[in-house]
């Protein structure tokens, strides 16, 4: 999810030259109560104030949809979006049995991915690790300082994907990184003297890569709308090494690990309870520590029946192809249909960040479409694909106002649309729709999980990471409602709680257990 940062598109408080209409009405609205209008910031979640101008028309004659008439528009979404908890049950059912197929070949729909690594940490890791983290918002670099006891200390910076980087050739992307971590070596590691050594580097690129050992990965597929060629099919380790050479780095990459097994070993170092390891961020997905003996796949390689391997489920992946169970709409299938990977993550294309904003934007397309909405408004700054960030959900659902004075800000300034007090009601509550189904599908993927491993009973901690789980207001308690609903009161035991940094601190918690596996020639392969 992305945040919302006063000087984007139309944020000016003043209208639009453009809007001729819209200032047309100004002066109509002058004639209303002082209190029904004015000017001013609502405080959004990032801190930053959002302007509004705030004109309400209840009675005014361009056309409007009434009360009424969002009231049935209402309903008809509502019937669309809800999921009973029936419906849950059987997409838990279907999705377990997924997940048990992805263990036993190659080459599944949900590829549970082994990802090399072996066990729990000790919680006694310590010492200086680089990570670097190439997610689908931003690439992040951190010098993780593990000091032992389930504490460490990081230093981080950030940077802003652009969607031309997303798109250009891999070997750039890779330099980008390889640029990026140099910077961040150059600016906080210039005083250490490394005599010659180089850094430790745990590399955490969060999308499927198949693995056979910890410091490899080739790219299965691009996910969350990247497409830079030439990296599919490739070892992204061995790239991103190459990338690191040319450009002096001196860094040493030891493991490479998804964002999701990072959240896992990150919060069982601080936290025992947990056994799952979910990131509901730009994209979705989960992973989880599974007996070796119980996957089939790797029975070849010959390692102890007993021993432990975290697996990468990438579950976004669930009923891609088929679409067999998931309830999915036509804004959902037009999302697919014009993505840059039609059919693929299904799963992940209801529920994940990326989407949901885009989800909320086709419905109010369709209804700008019938002339439901927004008549003789210019609407084509709403009418551009991808213009309603997921943030803007969040902000809605979170207005504090009665008048839904951040719907109006929004609406005013990002897309220069005048709202009755009526259609904000409307588009909060479709709001809440899209972010409640995310949230109960999101629960039928943990209550798999928890189902396939026989954790209800004990119950266990869900370490859960990314901007919908930490920023979306309500959508952990409406993943509880929805692991409730799947197994009644029992749900109950399955807490997800919030492990932030898991991407860099798991990365270099990975990256102390891979080094002291080699210290004691247990390297590569248990
Ligand atoms: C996508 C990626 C996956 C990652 C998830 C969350 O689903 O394929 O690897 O874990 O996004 O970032």
């Amino acid at each position: 999810m992305t945040t919302i940062d006063g000087s984007g598109p139309g944020s000016g408080v003043s209208t639009p030259p453009f809007l001729s209409s819209i200032s047309r009405r100004t002066s109509i609205s002058l004639s209303l109560p002082a209190s029904r209008r004015g000017s001013g910031t609502v405080p959004t979640m990032t801190g930053k104030d959002l302007p509004f101008h705030h004109r309400t028309h209840e009675d005014e004659e361009l056309p409007h949809a009434t009360k009424k008439t969002m009231a049935d528009h209402l309903r008809k979404y509502e019937s669309l979006f809800t999921l009973t908890p029936q419906r849950m049950r059987m997409i838990v059912d279907a999705f377990e049995e997924t997940l048990d197929k992805g263990l036993q070949k190659e080459g599944e729909v949900v590829p549970m991915i082994p990802t090399f690594v072996f066990g729990w940490p000790r919680g006694s890791e310590t010492g200086s690790y680089l990570a670097l983290d190439l997610g689908g918002t931003n690439l992040r670099v951190c010098l993780v300082t593990l000091a032992g006891g389930g504490k460490f200390e990081i230093t981080q910076t950030k940077y802003r994907l652009s969607e031309e980087q997303k798109q250009e050739e891999g070997e750039l992307l890779f330099d980008f990184c390889a640029k990026c971590l140099k910077t961040f070596v150059d600016s906080y590691l210039a005083d250490f003297d490394l005599q010659g050594a180089a850094i430790p580097l745990g590399f955490t690129f969060s999308y499927p890569c198949e693995q056979e050992r910890i410091d490899h990965g080739r790219l299965i597929r691009w996910t969350k709308g990247f497409g830079n060629p030439n990296v599919e099919g490739y070892d992204v380790a061995a790239m991103f090494r190459a990338s690191l050479a040319k450009h002096n780095v001196p860094v040493e990459l030891v493991s490479l690990i998804n964002d999701t097994t990072g959240t896992l070993i990150a919060s069982q170092y601080v936290n025992p309870r947990t056994r799952i390891g979910v990131i509901f961020g730009t994209g979705c997905n989960a992973a989880y520590m599974e007996r070796i003996g119980n996957i089939p796949k790797i029975k070849h390689l010959g390692l102890p029946d007993d021993g432990e391997m975290a697996i990468n489920c990438e579950w976004g992946a669930f009923d891609s192809f088929t679409h067999e169970h998931l309830p999915r709409t036509k804004y959902d299938i037009d999302i697919d249909q014009t993505s840059n990977k039609p059919d693929e993550q299904a799963f992940e294309k209801l529920i994940s960040g990326r989407y949901l904003g885009e989800i909320f934007r086709l419905v109010i397309c369709e209804m700008i479409d019938d002339g439901s909405i927004f008549l003789g408004q210019n609407t084509y700054k709403i009418e551009k694909p991808y213009v309603l960030e997921t943030a803007f959900l969040s902000l809605m659902e979170a207005d504090p106002t009665e008048e839904l004075l951040t719907v109006v800000g929004i609406f005013t300034h990002f897309y220069g649309l005048e709202t009755t007090l009526a259609e904000r009601q409307f588009f909060r509550a479709l709001a809440k729709l899209i972010g409640t189904r995310a949230a109960r599908l999101s629960a039928c993927g943990i209550a798999a999980i928890v189902s396939k491993m026989g954790y209800l009973e004990q119950g266990c901690d869900v370490a859960a990471d990314g901007s919908l789980y930490s920023k979306y207001p309500g959508f952990p308690d409406r993943v509880h409602q929805g692991l409730f609903d799947i197994f009644g009161p029992k749900g109950n035991n399955i807490r997800t709680v919030h492990a932030e940094d898991g991407s860099g601190v798991g990365s270099a918690i990975i990256a102390a257990m891979t080094n002291e596996r080699r210290a004691a020639g247990l390297f590569p392969h248990c």
